[in-house]
């Protein structure tokens, strides 16, 4: 058994303070039951919800964030602002941190958590978890560019990629690109390699974890029960 504001707190969604407040105002129900101080104890069986919203009080946090232009995929940065500077103060608290990187050009789907484990399996090229991308690109994307990506292609430092799908788009100036892995540049790379420099990156996907296209970029939302239960199933390889 815990404290209902320490229990709550933990979710990062809520400050100790805030709790008190919302406990006073009524709005926290302990197993339907409004709740009559912070410090009344509550146990794992017990349903806790806010405003008559189940809480979710898992150990860990996932978020899901449209990464804007012009920010880093970092933690802290002493000059440039990061993605986790575009959460509040409690998420901050809370250590989250982003699961692989996006260029700071690059906008779309980032997840960020502080599941560690979780969020090394789904970085593993072991584990298959495919990453889908939209780019804009210089010139047009042709069938020879699909077959090469699609083989593995080494580019000219050396580097070995693995098979990724690449699929066209309207005049071939757009296309999906799908990779099992996160090298470095590797989307721009890839198709710079080709001849067909990127003007624009988006991530679309991450496994079956898509983009929310209600988010626009810069905002962020908690990640639905049966979003996070499909991630951890894609850990298992195929
Ligand atoms: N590939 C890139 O080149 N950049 C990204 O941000 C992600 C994948």
């Amino acid at each position: 058994m815990e404290r209902l504001d320490k229990r709550l707190a933990s979710t990062g969604r809520w400050s100790r303070k805030e709790i008190k407040d919302m406990v006073r105002q009524g709005r926290i129900q302990i197993n339907g039951v409004p709740a009559r101080r912070p410090e009344e104890k509550v146990g794992d069986e017990d349903r806790l919800a806010v405003d008559g919203q189940e809480v979710d009080c898992a150990p860990f946090i996932y978020v899901m964030m449209h990464k804007p232009a012009g920010i880093l995929s970092a933690t802290e940065d002493k000059r440039q602002r990061t993605v986790v500077d575009l959460l509040p103060p409690e998420l901050r608290r809370r250590g989250l941190f982003p699961v692989g990187r996006l260029d700071k050009d690059t906008t779309g789907l980032l997840l960020l958590t502080d599941d560690g484990a979780l969020a090394h399996e789904l970085l593993s090229p072991k584990k298959h978890v495919d990453k889908v991308y939209l780019a804009r690109v210089e010139g047009r994307i042709d069938a020879s560019d699909v077959a090469v990506l699609g083989e593995g292609m080494v580019l000219g430092d050396g580097l070995h990629c693995l098979p990724a799908g690449l699929e066209p788009l309207k005049d071939g100036s757009e296309c999906l690109v799908t990779l099992r892995e996160g090298k470095y540049h590797q989307v721009k790379r890839m198709l710079a390699a080709r001849g067909k420099p990127v003007l624009a990156l988006k991530r679309l996907s991450m496994g079956t974890l898509q983009l929310d296209e209600t988010l626009a970029p810069g905002q962020w939302r908690y990640l639905e029960m049966d979003e996070v239960a499909k991630l951890r199933e894609e850990r298992t390889p195929t």
